[in-house]
């Protein structure tokens, strides 16, 4: 991994590098950072999945972003559609984070409209530390009571997901530094309620062609929201850039 921007540097990064690249300057000011991978096309996918656009740097920056998070946001359809498994991070991430005054483990949070959950999903199931699901007042009440044994449930909003009470709800239980890792939708609705703050987007050095969508979908937002540029690092062809709010 070499730094392009800014001051480009032929030294290449090693992991402590790379970590203070990501790292918040203030963990106590809350932030929804997102991370997204996509083809030099803009697909979101191939054949359906974001495996086929991820390389092992991704992988490896996805890794290092999971390690210095308070939480991992992800939309019901992402978890469910990509088989996310319990987050269980290795022993040099949880070793990381305990130095760093972090619980070993970052909480899962799931965001879900309809609630169409099965509390036996590894990610739930599973998980090293009690996930968090946010839903709404009129959510199914059979599926909250049911997912309640295996998560913590927040309802925030009478009738949809209340983004903005969300975060709010989170940062009261210490949880301010927010990784989401999409899907689409959630990234819209992010988009939407303006509670973006950064995005890390790794350009993988290929050409998916015409079919799978983008990175965001859901109904039009305005207005258009300004990115400055953080870093750009790049790798055996991918490029790893990272925006954040003006
Ligand atoms: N390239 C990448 O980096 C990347 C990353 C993530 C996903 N993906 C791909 O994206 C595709 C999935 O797209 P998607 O748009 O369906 O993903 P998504 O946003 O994770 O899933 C949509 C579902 O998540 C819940 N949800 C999202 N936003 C919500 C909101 N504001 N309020 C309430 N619930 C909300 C709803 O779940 P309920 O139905 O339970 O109500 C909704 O049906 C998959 O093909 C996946 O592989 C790619």
């Amino acid at each position: 991994l070499y730094r392009l921007w800014p001051d480009p540097d032929p030294t290449p990064i090693d992991d402590d590098g790379l970590t203070a690249l990501y790292l918040p300057a203030d963990r106590d000011r809350g932030c929804v950072r997102l991370n997204f991978v996509t083809s030099v096309d803009g697909a979101v996918t191939v054949n359906g999945y974001s495996e086929g656009l991820s390389g092992a740097t991704d992988k490896y920056v996805f890794g290092r972003l999971r390690m210095i998070c308070d939480a991992l946001l992800v939309g019901a359809g992402t978890l469910r559609h990509e088989g996310y498994r319990a987050v269980k991070l290795d022993e040099v991430r949880r070793a990381w984070r305990r130095e760093h005054g972090l619980p070993e483990y970052p909480p899962i949070v799931i965001i879900s409209h309809r609630l169409a959950l099965d509390p036996t999903h590894p990610a739930l199931a599973e998980a090293p530390v009690r996930p968090i699901v946010v839903s709404h007042a009129a959510a199914p009440a059979d599926r909250l009571a049911l997912l309640a044994d295996a998560a913590e449930v927040l309802v925030c909003g009478d009738t949809e997901v209340d983004l903005r009470m969300a975060v709010d709800e989170l940062a009261k239980r210490g949880l301010r530094q927010l990784l989401c890792e999409g899907g689409p939708h959630l990234l819209g609705s992010l988009t939407a309620a303006d509670l973006v703050d950064e995005m890390c987007l790794t350009l993988s050095p290929l050409l998916a062609g015409p079919g799978a969508g983008r990175i965001t979908a859901g109904p039009p937002v305005s207005p258009v929201r300004h990115l400055s540029l953080r870093h750009a690092v790049a790798a055996d062809g991918a490029l790893l850039l990272r925006y954040a709010r003006q």
